[in-house]
């Protein structure tokens, strides 16, 4: 077989492994045999890039787009839905459509209303070419870049497509991912995100497809818009089986039904396992099955006459609220939280939850002894939305933030213009310093594998550390003393603690939990000081002429650094062996001759693969885009281009071969272009 053939069979064989795991939830092959195939392909892509087919699988996240987010107006309109509140509503819905059709509408369609942001996908001849948001209905944003990285949604469909088909669905995020993602934001010491779809939502407009392909968003697809060519049908549900045919997921969720209870059924049991999914839904879709009968009753200005949205209400119960205690977390921030008899909301137990602050407190007027509102849904992180007064017993006192800190006995005081209180204990407050210890040994700073928060706690009790440079004094025999411990044990935290000393700056900086800095901000002060040296002496004026880092930031990062306790840690620190600088990057720069410079890559080159010809061009400060519009300066043209050779024509783009891209390399735009 040529390599030619190999490369096809595999393309078919992917495809349909993706569509089964993705679409189907019935993979036939595990995890392991299917990375075998991809690398194949990958292997096959890389020697052979003449053979890349642009709807590959490797090729679904791709370079930001220039057009991203640029308006699009739908062939049809996007409606949105009326809803219902309460089963009298719903009956009223339907009595009303009775009476158009004077008689019951022969069936309906009854959907989980998916709780995520609505999309268009566009598919033109099976190939999709275009993914946009709902907009006002009308006009909506183009994120085709984004769409691309979702696993579930096809890029090339089954079987016989019609020359142009648009269809709407959802984009949510599972939560069991919204869930991973703040595992991992707890780890960095970055905020959580506060719920599944606004993150849905965020990730879709993210300009750079790569974040969006790493939150792992998925999609249902629930109705059909556009149609140009395709067989007609009687139903919206025979509509449904044919684009699920075509390879489009589709909610098995959904059902079919005959009378009005079978809705009112369908409706109790899908409220009845709303939490059991990995996604979330506010509410349950009732559409008229008959396309005829849908034609017949018609639109209003915003929405379907023929469907509703049976809403339903964010979870909430009531709960005892047993007491607010405080919490002194990393940085001497003090938090109030309730702590509740547990109850059930959501799909969880929950006994704690935050009240962030003094004033939230009052704000919402919550006292221990309270009967509270606790709610959960839609926001996975529980909140006590307030107090039931009618239950109030007489005699509850309003809460006040401590005078003094219960850990350390230290004044808490709020600092002016702040939000949050602050325990004055410094890492005297024993609460502040196992945060802080905790944080420092933790996933997202040095990585202590073993040094978890049971073992801070322990060693901090017994004395044996005080600071995260007393980490580095530790020795294993003084572990193997402690009950529990054995040589094994006591050598593998001695190696991980003794491996941590080489992590690179970005991690120490983190580490040290200078507030405001996170696993971002510390990135670009490791990129751009590369020493803890350097950034010690740096000033607010050289911190903030960073791009991306504000005054407060500078502020908080300069008095971190000015503080003598400080800096007497990092002296510990250092002199214990942990690296203090990443290395300076090695070897000669290339010349930096495309600075500003934006060109598009298309066909192929000799004597570059696609990716050695893009790197070319980013490593002199050159950017490469994935499609050209009025912003690009230059075409890399090929062998066999495509559409953007007409494209780049249209708007008068100039377009180099190969031969004038070498020059362009080697001594900038001038040389090829003029200036
Ligand atoms: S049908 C003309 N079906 O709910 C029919 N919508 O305001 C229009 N949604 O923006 C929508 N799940 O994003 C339909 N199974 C479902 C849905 C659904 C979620 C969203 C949709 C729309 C909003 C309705």
């Amino acid at each position: 077989m040529t390599d030619r053939d190999r490369y096809r069979e595999l393309l078919e064989e992917l495809r349909e492994h993706n569509y089964r795991y993705h679409v189907l939830n019935a993979p036939i092959i595990d995890d392991n045999e299917y990375d075998l195939l991809y690398r194949e392909l990958v292997d096959l892509e890389t020697e052979h890039p003449e053979l890349v087919d642009e709807t590959s699988l490797t090729r679904r996240v791709g370079d930001p787009a220039d057009d991203a987010f640029s308006p699009v107006r739908h062939r049809l309109p996007m409606f949105s839905l009326d809803n219902v509140m309460s089963f009298d509503e719903l009956a009223a819905w339907h009595d009303r459509l009775a009476s158009a059709y004077g008689g019951e509408p022969s069936g309906y369609s009854c959907e989980l209303k998916i709780d995520g942001l609505a999309v268009s996908l566009t598919y033109e001849n099976g190939q999709l070419t275009r993914g946009a948001t709902r907009g006002d209905g009308t006009v909506g944003e183009d994120v085709t870049a984004n769409v691309r990285t979702i696993k579930s949604v096809p890029l090339t469909l089954r079987g016989d497509a019609p020359a142009v088909m648009e269809v709407r669905g959802e984009i949510y995020l599972p939560v069991s991912e919204f869930n991973a993602l703040n595992a991992q934001q707890a780890e960095r010491g970055e905020q959580p995100y506060v719920n599944p779809r606004n993150t849905a939502a965020g990730s879709v407009r993210q300009k750079n497809p790569e974040v969006t392909a790493s939150r792992n968003l998925a999609v249902w697809i629930y109705q059909l818009g556009y149609l140009d060519g395709g067989p007609s049908w009687s139903t919206h549900t025979e509509q449904m089986a044919w684009l699920s045919d075509l390879g489009l997921r589709i909610n098995p969720a959904n059902r079919t039904v005959k009378t009005f209870d079978e809705v009112v059924a369908y409706i109790e049991d899908a409220t009845a396992h709303r939490h059991d999914r990995d996604y979330e839904t506010d509410g349950i879709v009732i559409k008229v099955d008959s396309l005829a009968e849908q034609v017949e009753v018609g639109f209003t200005a915003r929405s379907p006459r023929w469907a509703t949205a049976y809403k339903l209400p964010p979870e909430e119960k009531t709960t005892l609220l047993r007491e607010i205690r405080i919490n002194v977390g990393r940085t001497g921030a003090v938090t109030p939280y309730a702590v509740m008899e547990p109850v059930f909301v959501g799909g969880v137990t929950v006994t704690n939850a935050t009240l962030h602050n003094e004033g939230e407190v009052h704000r919402k007027d919550v006292r221990a002894g309270d009967t509270v509102i606790v709610r959960r849904a839609g926001d996975v992180i529980p909140e006590v939305v307030g107090p039931v007064t009618e239950l109030r017993p007489k005699g509850l006192r309003k809460w006040h933030m401590p005078a003094r800190c219960p850990f350390c006995g230290n004044p808490i005081v709020l600092p002016e213009g702040q939000a949050k209180a602050k325990c004055t204990g410094g890492y005297e407050c024993p609460s502040r310093l196992r945060e802080y210890l905790f944080h420092f040994a933790s996933r997202g700073a040095m990585d202590i594998e073993g040094l978890g928060y049971m073992t801070v706690d322990m060693l901090l009790n017994k004395g044996m550390i005080r600071d995260p440079a007393d980490i580095y004094l530790l020795t294993a025999d003084q572990l193997v003393a402690l009950d529990g411990w054995k040589e094994t044990s006591a050598n593998n935290l001695i190696a991980a603690i003794e491996a941590s000393k080489h992590q690179p700056l970005q991690r120490l900086i983190v580490g040290l939990g200078i507030d405001h800095v996170g696993w971002t901000i510390a990135r670009t002060l490791a990129s751009h000081f590369r020493s803890i040296e350097a950034i010690r002496n740096a000033s607010v004026d050289d911190i903030t002429a960073i791009d991306g880092v504000g005054p407060e930031i500078a502020g908080s990062v300069v008095a971190w650094f000015g503080d003598p306790d400080n800096r007497s840690l990092l002296d510990r620190l250092e002199a214990a062996g942990v690296s203090m600088a990443d290395p300076q990057p090695e070897g000669p720069t290339v010349p930096q001759t495309l600075q500003g410079v934006t060109v598009v890559i298309t066909g192929t080159l000799e004597g570059f693969t696609r990716d050695s010809a893009k790197a070319a061009v980013l490593e002199r400060g050159g950017k490469v885009a994935g499609s050209v519009s009025g912003r690009t300066d230059a075409l890399i043209a090929g062998e066999n281009a495509g559409s953007k050779l007409a494209k780049a024509d249209s708007l008068g783009v100039p377009v180099l071969d190969e031969a004038a891209f070498t020059i362009l390399l080697a001594s900038g735009p001038a040389a090829v272009l003029g200036s």
